[in-house]
């Protein structure tokens, strides 16, 4: 129920640092360390390539699931859309591992990848929020979100849970390989759920955002590196597809080689800047947009905020912080969506679980 919530969005919005926190409890052992059955963390020590298959906003939480994989776990990985791997399957390793990602476990692109590469002999692990789901049933393997029922159609909880638990696969994988990440993961999260709790804490900034750059626009873009990248590639989908907003993610440097062509006087650019190493890089691409006439968000964190930056957000690890990042942007998309009187919770032409391929 949504009780006093105008909106389940709202709602699911506001659970997230209390789903970072019965994620944590979740996966710690009895010791209070991170633990997962270790027949998945086997699986994964034996594949040399590991391709995670998702849609939507399942696939944004597989582009980061990706980086922490990689950085923390060492393995390489690939990230496909699911319903292109169906029809275009990429030239296979000798001992590949498929990750499924997928909030309702139902989505029917990801399904038919997952019965081709069954048929093929690959093992398989399914990350969802719904025990039971058709991908957990079939899958070899399952791990779980714990985020509770995701009710309105935009994804918000069941993102940040699916990056928390592929961050907290990706570290118990490297300590079984006796890599050291260099921090500790609960306490790291924890520090992400106070994040979380603020942001979520800021909705009067969040409307004021919204109704200073979102209010009339035609179009908005969003900019960032590294994983600001991954997080804008989400914040404009949730925006475009609450608040009919044509809205478009970029890599920072990507969007002179082409579109800024259509920048005009106003047109919003939201920025990410929480990574340290591309800090200057990103803030470069702010001032090309405007000096074309855009009308830039910067959202910066702690350490690399610059005058005039419209959100700081405090401070959390790098590679964690797409967790507190992506909060404005679910909160703006909300916001921006009142505004314009879009019914929030059902979209037009969604539906919350795409069975149909
Ligand atoms: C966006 C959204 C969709 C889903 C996508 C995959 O807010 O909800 O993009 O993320 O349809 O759904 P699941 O995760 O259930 O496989």
């Amino acid at each position: 129920e949504k009780g006093t919530y105008p909106h389940y969005m709202l709602k699911e919005i506001d659970e997230q640092p209390a789903v970072m926190r019965k994620i944590i409890q979740a996966y710690q052992g009895a010791d209070e360390k991170l633990t997962i059955q270790p027949e998945i963390i086997e699986a994964l020590n034996d594949a040399d390539r590991i391709h995670i298959i998702a849609a939507g906003t399942s696939y944004h939480a597989g582009l980061i699931g990706k980086e922490y994989l990689e950085k923390m776990a060492q393995i390489p990985v690939e990230v496909h859309v699911a319903s292109e791997f169906g029809y275009n399957m990429p030239l296979l390793s000798q001992k590949p591992l498929f990750i499924f990602i997928s909030q309702s476990g139902e989505t029917a692109d990801s399904r038919q990848v997952l019965v081709k590469i069954k048929e093929l002999g690959h093992p398989s692990l399914t990350i969802t929020n719904v025990a039971g789901s058709t991908l957990s049933r079939e899958a070899d393997y399952t791990l779980l979100l714990y985020a509770g029922p995701e009710i309105a159609v935009a994804s918000t909880k069941a993102y940040t849970a699916q990056i928390a638990v592929l961050s907290i696969l990706a570290a118990v994988t490297a300590q079984s390989k006796g890599i050291d990440i260099g921090f500790d993961l609960v306490q790291e999260l924890g520090i992400v759920a106070n994040g979380i709790q603020a942001q979520v804490d800021m909705k009067e900034e969040m409307e004021q955002i919204a109704r200073d750059f979102l209010s009339t626009t035609r179009n908005c873009f969003f900019i960032g590196r590294v994983m600001d990248y991954f997080v804008g590639l989400e914040g404009a989908l949730k925006l475009k597809e609450i608040s009919y907003i044509q809205a478009e993610g970029f890599a920072g440097g990507e969007l002179k080689h082409g579109t800024i062509a259509l920048i005009e006087e106003g047109t919003p650019v939201i920025a990410l800047a929480t990574q340290e190493a591309v800090n200057l890089s990103i803030r470069g691409n702010v001032k090309e947009v405007a000096a074309r006439g855009a009308h830039p968000c910067i959202i910066s964190m702690e350490g690399l905020q610059e005058e005039g930056d419209s959100l700081v957000l405090p401070k959390v690890h790098e590679l964690l912080s797409p967790l507190v990042s992506v909060i404005p942007m679910q909160l703006i998309s909300y916001y921006a969506a009142l505004h314009r009187d879009c019914d929030v919770d059902k979209p037009r032409n969604l539906a919350k679980s795409v069975t149909v391929e």
